[in-house]
């Protein structure tokens, strides 16, 4: 069995909580899960100290486990490069200079090879929309990022999971009534011709587990909430820890408990794979 931590929007900065920040490192030290993924916003401005109060989280869950992380819309420097006028180079460095270096990494652990897939461009002409509240916001997959992952999907060893990280959620969100991804139908069917089995994302910080049907091969949907000031409608922070069997995936969302300063595990959805 695998077992995953699925964490996302930890946005550290002002709307980050220090208390909540604790729960979740003392979850992973006594869960030990085999990877911590986390699923961008990783920080609220992109600043360097913000990205290295961030280090410090991921640094601290590697004593226990495997990570991997994709950057998320607000951990990217836009202003420095809006419509890839200016430095192009500015948009990720004190991401890479803090959190890792490859914006879509790839990890292998038995079980599974986990594959970062970066949706947050800044502001691209494809993003482009005339309400100034999504400029930087929306999230986009090129075809030549498709054609990589398949790439890494085909090299996969055939008994492991394939799971994509990335942080905009490609299934309508419950409150929000959005998608934070463009295109998602041709995304999500990408996916499914990759034979991908489960997509870990964020963004709309309301927590939701969908399973996307489709007639090659349907794919699991973990929408992490944030773990931060910001919840959608006034809900509690929570993640969502996933086992991955040889057939099934397991998914729990895990809600933060105020009184007892920490995560507790909710129901456990089932899907085979
Ligand atoms: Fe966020
Ligand atoms: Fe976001």
């Amino acid at each position: 069995m695998t077992r995953i931590l699925h964490v996302s929007d930890l946005h550290f900065g002002r709307p980050a909580v220090p208390l909540q920040i604790d729960a979740i490192e003392a979850l992973i030290a006594d869960e030990r899960f085999d990877v911590v993924a986390i699923s961008g916003d990783v920080s609220q401005r992109a600043r360097a100290g913000e990205f290295q109060r961030a280090a410090a989280f991921l640094r601290d869950a590697r004593r226990v486990s495997e990570t991997i992380v994709v950057p998320g819309n607000h951990d990217v420097a836009w202003w420095n490069a809006p419509m890839g006028l200016g430095d192009s180079g500015a948009l990720y460095a004190d991401y890479r200079a803090f959190i890792d270096d490859d914006i879509e990494p790839v990890l292998d652990v038995p079980g599974a090879r986990l594959m970062g897939l970066n949706t947050s461009h800044g502001i691209t002409r494809r993003t482009l929309t005339w309400n100034m509240r999504d400029l930087s916001v929306l999230g986009d997959v090129t075809r030549a990022q498709l054609e990589r992952l398949r790439t890494h999907c085909e090299a996969a060893s055939p008994d492991a999971a394939r799971v994509v990280v990335m942080h905009h959620n490609p299934v309508r969100g419950e409150l929000s009534q959005r998608h934070g991804l463009k295109h998602t139908k041709k995304v999500l069917g990408a996916f499914a011709e990759m034979g991908v089995d489960l997509v870990l994302c964020g963004h709309d910080h309301q927590e939701a587990i969908h399973f996307v049907e489709h007639t090659k091969k349907g794919t699991v949907v973990s929408t992490a909430g944030t773990v931060s000031s910001r919840s959608r409608g006034g809900r509690p922070s929570s993640v969502n820890s996933i086992d991955l069997t040889d057939g099934e995936i397991h998914i729990v969302t895990w809600i933060w408990e105020p009184t007892a300063r920490r995560f507790a595990p909710g129901p456990v959805k089932v899907f085979t794979r």
